[in-house]
């Protein structure tokens, strides 16, 4: 009788925890196809491409959304599984994860999907600069140290620099020739973020970026 009431008190705490921590998450979200079409000449993005450090709140459609996933890191050979931009030994290590007004997601370029991390507006967590906090996204770029096999550690920063460059100029060329704006940032509070994200010891941060529209004194 005694264990039977234990067994029970046990299972209703496992219930109630698991309940609790679904509660946190929100749901994923499958993006639309993106547009592979379209935009600025290249060369009319790059006479344009700048940071910028005033925004708008005005969200982004889910659509733009999924165009900028895609031209930052999506998969443009589907036969191999290839990406928009190139990574060190084809480890693709950086994932993007998506931080949102609502909720935090991982980019899943395979699924075209956003899977969902964490509940709860992360803004302010992803950069010391007030505009983060309130601009309609935050790219944060999370490095899969597990992944970056057969280098010395002391040659993993400078890879894993490199690889996170090319994919955030890739967003940077998508702003400058969708109209919107977007600065990358390396000002934020690593063990803080990495903390808010649930990382776990094998993911670093290697940087942020911002993005939205411009910021009505900013046009
Ligand atoms: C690795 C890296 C980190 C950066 N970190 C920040 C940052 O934390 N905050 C910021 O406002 N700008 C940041 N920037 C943007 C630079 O300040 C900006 O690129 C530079 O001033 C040149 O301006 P432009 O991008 O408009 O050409 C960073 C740029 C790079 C490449």
């Amino acid at each position: 009788m005694k264990t039977a009431c234990i067994a029970t008190v046990v299972l209703t705490l496992a219930v109630t925890l698991a309940a609790a921590e679904a509660d946190k998450r929100s749901s994923d979200i499958n993006l639309p196809t993106p547009r592979m079409e379209g935009g600025k000449p290249l060369m009319a993005a790059l006479k344009d491409r700048q940071s910028t450090r005033a925004y708008s709140d005005k969200p982004l459609p889910l659509q733009t959304l999924s165009d900028l996933l895609w031209a930052a890191f999506g998969i443009n050979r589907a036969d191999s599984g290839k990406r928009t931009a190139p990574s060190t030994m084809d480890w693709q290590e950086i994932d993007i994860y998506v931080v949102l007004p609502d909720a935090t997601y991982v980019y899943d370029a395979k699924a075209n999907t956003l899977r969902a991390i964490v509940k709860g507006d992360l803004r302010k967590q992803t950069g010391k600069q007030e505009f983060a906090a309130t601009a309609p996204l935050n790219l944060v770029f999370v490095a899969d140290l597990s992944k970056m096999k057969g280098i010395a550690a002391a040659d993993q920063a400078m890879y894993l620099g490199a690889d996170t460059g090319f994919i955030s100029q890739n967003v940077y060329l998508f702003c400058a020739s969708e109209g919107l704006v977007t600065v990358v940032r390396g000002m934020f509070d690593g063990p803080a973020l990495a903390k808010a994200l649930n990382l776990p010891e094998q993911r670093k941060i290697v940087l942020t970026q911002t993005v939205g529209y411009p910021a009505a004194a900013a046009r």
